[in-house]
C-alpha cells in the first residue's frame, strides 16, 4: 500500500509552504555531495567527489571478532541504553588516542558523539541564536556551513592559503561584527589537511588562534578528522594541545575528531573534548539529541580500539592514502598539464585545484559525470562570492589505477566544455558575478 500516491516535494496537496516548516529550514539546501553519492552508486561511475575511505583501510577482521566478543561477553551492556557522554570504555579509548596526537584529556573531558558531525551540531546548538557570528575559513567544510545555516548563523569567512585559515584576519571579523552589533560566537576550523583546502594550519597559526580566542572571549572549535591520515611532512599537535603556552585559552577551546576516517564511518562515532561548563551543556543538549550514541557499536569501538590493532594498521592505512594522494597528482599532471593549478596536500583525503582557462566546474561537472567521473565543484564551499573555477578532489575512495582513468575523463569532460563562462581570477570571477546578477 502506497500511502503517498504522487506525492513527493513538487507536488501539489499537502506540501511545501501548507505544512509551515520553520523559518530555519528556509533556504537551507541539500548537501551537494550527499546528491552526487547516489549518482556516484551507478555502475562504472568514478567518484573523487566524496570524502569516504578506501573500503581497503576498513579492518573487518578487528571490528568482526570484537562485535562477537561483546555480543559473547557483555550483550547486556551493548544492547541497553548507555550514558549520554558515553561508554567508560570507549571514552578511555579515545583519551588514550588523543593523548597519542599530543593533547592529553581527562576521560571526564570527553563527550562521545554520534559522528563527529553531530558535535558540530552540538556546539551550533549550545553557542548560536539567530544572527550570530561563526567565524569559518574560505573555503569551508560544506556539512559544517549546512549545519551553521540550519542554527541560523550568520558565517563570515576569513581566507586561507597553504598554511591553513589566515587567523590574523579574524581581528578584523570581530570588529566589525562589533562595530554592527552582533555577537561572534565560534570559530571553526579544520587545521589539519583541511576539507575542502587540504591545507595545514602552522603551529605559528595554531597558537595565535588561542591567543584571538583568550582576548576576544570567543570559543574556538578545532574539528580534526583527518590528522592521523599524515601522507608526508611533520605532524603539527592539535590547537587544544598548546593551551599550556596560552594561558587561559583552554576554556575558549574545544577539540572534536571521529573514528569515521580511521575505523569506519558506518560506526558513527565521534568525540569532542571540551572544557567543564561547557560540556555539561552539550550533554543535556545531547539527551534531547538522541539520549545517547548507539552503545552496540561504541563497545564493538572500545574492544577493537584496545585490542591495539588501530596502531599496528595505521602505517598501511596512511600509506595506502599516500599511494592515491601522489596517483592522483601524478594523473593530473600527465593528463592535464597547464589546464589545472592545485596544491599538494601534506594528508588527509581531498585535492584543491582550479582550472585554468575560464572554465567553471560546476559546467565541467555536467559533462564529467557523462564521462562517467564526478568531483565536487568548489563553489559548494563557500559562503560568500564563490571561486567557481575551483574543484575538490578525492583520492580517497578510488584505487590508483582508476583515479587515472577518472582523470583522462576529466580532460575529455574538459575538452567538451566549449563553454568558459567565468574569469578565473577570484576577484575579478567576483565582479563577473556581480555583473551577471545585475
Ligand atoms: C571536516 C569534517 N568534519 C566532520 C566530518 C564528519 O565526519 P563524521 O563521519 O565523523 O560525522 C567530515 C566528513 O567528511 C569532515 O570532512
Amino acid at each position: 500500500m502506497n500511502y503517498y500516491p504522487q506525492m513527493d516535494s513538487r507536488s501539489s496537496g499537502a506540501a511545501g509552504a501548507e505544512y509551515g516548516f520553520s523559518s530555519r529550514m528556509r533556504g537551507v539546501q541539500s548537501s551537494l555531495i550527499r546528491d552526487l553519492l547516489k549518482f556516484a552508486q551507478r555502475p562504472g561511475i568514478i567518484s573523487l567527489a566524496g570524502g569516504l575511505p578506501s573500503p581497503v583501510t576498513f579492518d573487518v577482521e578487528g571490528l568482526r571478532s570484537a562485535a562477537e566478543e561483546v555480543l559473547a561477553r557483555e550483550p547486556a551492556r551493548a544492547l541497553q541504553y548507555g550514558l549520554t557522554d558515553g561508554q567508560p570504555a570507549l571514552k578511555h579509548q579515545l583519551a588514550r588516542l588523543t593523548t597519542s596526537r599530543g593533547a592529553a584529556p581527562a576521560e571526564e573531558d570527553i563527550v562521545v558523539t554520534t559522528g563527529s558531525q553531530q558535535g558540530i551540531d552540538l556546539m551550533a546548538r549550545l553557542f548560536i541564536d539567530p544572527g550570530d557570528v561563526v567565524v569559518v575559513e574560505r573555503p569551508a567544510y560544506l556539512a559544517a556551513l549546512q549545519t551553521f545555516a540550519l542554527a541560523q548563523a550568520s558565517v563570515r569567512c576569513i581566507g586561507s592559503d597553504a598554511n591553513g585559515a589566515r587567523v590574523e584576519e579574524i581581528d578584523a571579523v570581530l570588529d566589525a561584527a562589533a562595530a554592527a552589533g552582533e555577537t561572534v560566537k565560534l570559530i571553526y576550523v579544520v587545521a589539519n589537511f583541511a576539507n575542502p583546502s587540504g591545507a595545514t594550519l602552522t603551529r605559528e597559526r595554531r597558537l595565535r588562534l588561542l591567543r584571538t580566542a583568550v582576548a576576544r572571549k570567543v570559543f574556538v572549535l578545532e574539528d580534526d578528522p583527518y590528522g592521523e591520515l599524515r601522507s608526508f611532512g611533520t605532524s603539527v599537535v592539535p590547537v587544544i594541545a598548546l593551551c599550556p603556552e596560552v594561558p587561559g585559552s583552554a576554556h575558549w577551546c574545544g577539540y572534536l575528531s571521529t573514528l569515521s576516517k580511521i575505523v569506519a564511518p558506518g560506526l558513527r562515532l565521534g568525540w569532542v573534548v571540551l572544557p567543564p561548563a561547557v560540556r555539561e551543556q552539550a550533554v543535556i543538549c545531547k539527551q534531547g539529541m538522541d539520549l545517547h550514541s548507539s552503545t552496540l557499536t561504541q563497545e564493538v569501538a572500545a574492544k577493537y580500539l584496545a585490542s591495539g590493532r588501530l596502531e599496528a594498521r595505521l602505517p598501511s592505512i596512511q600509506a595506502a592514502y599516500r599511494e592515491r594522494n601522489e596517483a592522483l597528482a601524478a594523473a593530473l599532471t600527465r593528463h592535464l598539464g597547464q589546464r589545472i593549478v592545485f596544491n599538494r596536500p601534506e594528508g588527509g583525503m581531498f585535492l584543491w585545484a582550479r582550472l585554468n582557462e575560464g572554465f567553471d566546474a560546476s559546467d565541467v561537472l555536467r559533462h564529467a559525470m557523462e564521462e562517467g567521473m564526478i568531483f565536487v565543484p568548489g563553489s559548494a564551499f563557500y559562503s560568500d562570492a564563490p571561486d567557481r573555477s575551483t574543484l575538490r578532489l578525492s583520492f580517497a575512495t578510488a584505487a590508483p589505477a582508476e583515479l587515472d582513468v577518472a582523470v583522462q575523463r576529466l580532460s575529455r569532460a574538459l575538452d567538451r566544455s566549449a563553454h568558459r563562462t567565468i574569469d578565473s581570477n577570484p576577484e575579478a570571477d567576483g565582479k563577473a558575478l556581480k555583473r551577471r546578477r545585475s
